[in-house]
């Protein structure tokens, strides 16, 4: 993989929590920053701590939420950097948006399992859930709406990191984003 340097684009991962959106953006930028590629992720748990702070989990903010970060990917796609979206973006419609907005748009569908994502638990959050303690969760009971037409799937249930990590490269030079 050799870096082109100049075509700015976005990746955006989108899934379920616990379904390996973090770790794959982090993956990924190891892999670009190696070919002295310039990357920035966009993660919405830390977007949700500055940019989006105070926004909560209505359809409105989620909302809101995923126009800031297509903003911001926006700006980073026009000046050459690959920028990666890390949020769960449950709304197909806000990913539309999200796609017309930044023009160089690569939707990856981080597929996993509910079932998965629960056993995973990384932050403790479905067991919250269980508890009654959070409400409006997504996928358990707030809608995700899959992808109809992603540029790509990752079964992260299915896959290692560094096969989708590939699969994913091996996409960006076929859709012409690298060498
Ligand atoms: S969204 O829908 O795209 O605006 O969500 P995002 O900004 O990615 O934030 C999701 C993270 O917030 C935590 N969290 C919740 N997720 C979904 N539903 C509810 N109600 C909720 N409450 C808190 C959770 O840690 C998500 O992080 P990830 O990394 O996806 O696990």
């Amino acid at each position: 993989m050799v870096s082109t340097g100049q075509t700015g684009f976005t990746i955006w991962f989108t899934g379920l929590s616990g379904a390996g959106k973090s770790t794959l953006s982090e993956a990924v930028e190891q892999r670009f920053k190696q070919h002295g590629r310039n990357v920035e992720i966009l993660d919405g748990d830390i977007v949700r701590t500055h940019l989006s702070k105070g926004l909560g989990f209505s359809r409105e903010d989620r909302d809101t939420n995923i126009k800031r970060i297509a903003f911001v990917c926006g700006l980073l796609t026009r000046n050459g950097a690959a920028s990666i979206s890390a949020a769960i973006s449950p709304y197909r419609e806000a990913r539309e948006w999200a796609r017309q907005e930044i023009g160089n748009f690569v939707e990856v569908y981080v597929k996993c399992p509910l079932d998965v994502c629960r056993q995973r638990d990384v932050k403790g959050l479905y067991k919250l859930v269980d508890e009654g303690k959070i409400k409006n969760f997504t996928g358990v009971d707030d809608p995700y709406e899959e992808p109809e037409h992603p540029e790509l799937i990752i079964e992260t249930d299915k896959e290692t990191i560094a096969e989708s990590v590939q699969r994913l490269v091996s996409k960006l030079v076929e859709l012409g984003y690298l060498d």
